[in-house]
């Protein structure tokens, strides 16, 4: 990676109570205009460590360890550079999509931004995800794709460094998440964000990764990350059928040394 990362984690832990590490000793980083995947089966802690990274609350019982740098710098709150997508879009019902981007930007919390930036900034996402012309749209008026493109839509409003998503595309049909994945390597490339995608989907994970992590635990002991791979295939990755079948197979092979269960095509499922 040739700049500096733009969040680089190292020695993350968490624990609930007086439970086990949920997980132990995880370092990763992501470089600009990077996407790293983050496989693992249910339960692993791929959501909790999310939250870690971007410093939400965990919960009231957690306790976390480690250190995170964005930019270079300790970070120990939620920034306003670091956008979170979620598998909900989770937006506002009373707002119309171009007021549901913009919610939040003005708060106190917020870097300053004027009436007419602002406007141009939620103009500009919208048009981002394909939703130019529509803002004044309700959520109830919406598909479930195009709500989840008025989610990233709000996230990228943000002008965001770092894109921490979580399963962001999981409820989608198979074409919309499609779209929703050419979308995302697209925004990436032209807004030089950094990825951190959690995902169940070893395809999603092969379409749009640059390097993909998979989190998993042996019985009893406190989940890490246990491998990773360098994707390395060209663009459009399609064209490459062989050398994807191939990583698909070593991460599968790989996926049957986790423990927990991990969501894949019926054929393929595996059990704890
Ligand atoms: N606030 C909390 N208090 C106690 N335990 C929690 C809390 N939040 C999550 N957990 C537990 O932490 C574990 C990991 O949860 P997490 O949501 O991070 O897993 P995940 O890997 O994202 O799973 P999935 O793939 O199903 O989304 C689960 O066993 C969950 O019950
Ligand atoms: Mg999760």
């Amino acid at each position: 990676m040739s700049t500096a990362p733009v969040v680089q984690a190292s020695g993350l832990g968490l624990r609930y109570g007086t439970r086990t590490d949920l997980f132990a000793d995880v370092s990763l980083q992501v470089g600009q205009r990077e996407i790293v995947c983050l496989l693992g089966g249910s339960g692993c802690g791929k959501s909790t460590l999310l939250r870690v990274l971007g410093r939400l609350e965990a919960g009231a019982s957690a306790q976390a360890r480690g250190e995170v740098l964005f930019l270079g710098s300790p970070l120990h709150a939620p920034h306003p550079r670091a956008a979170l997508v979620f598998q909900q879009p989770s937006l506002l019902p009373w707002l119309d999509a171009a007021r549901n981007v913009g919610f939040g930007l003005d708060f106190a919390s917020q870097p300053p931004i004027a009436r007419a930036a602002l406007r141009q900034r939620v103009h500009d996402a919208l048009e981002a995800v394909g939703l130019a012309g529509q803002g004044g749209l309700y959520p109830a008026e919406l598909s479930g794709g195009m709500a989840q493109r008025v989610a990233l839509a709000r996230a990228l409003a943000r002008e965001p460094q770092l894109l921490l998503a979580d399963e962001p595309f999981s409820a989608l049909d198979a074409i919309t998440r499609a779209d929703m994945q050419e979308l995302l390597v697209e925004l990436v490339h032209r807004w030089q964000t950094a990825v951190l995608l959690v995902t169940h989907d070893i395809d999603e994970a092969i379409a749009v990764g640059d390097r993909i992590l998979l989190m998993g635990a042996q019985p009893g002991q406190p989940a890490g990350i246990v491998r990773e791979w360098n994707v390395g295939i060209t663009r459009p990755r399609e064209a490459h059928p062989a050398a994807i079948t191939a990583l698909r197979l070593d991460i599968l092979a790989a996926l049957q040394g986790v423990r927990h269960t991990v969501s894949l095509p019926n054929s393929e499922r595996l059990t704890a």
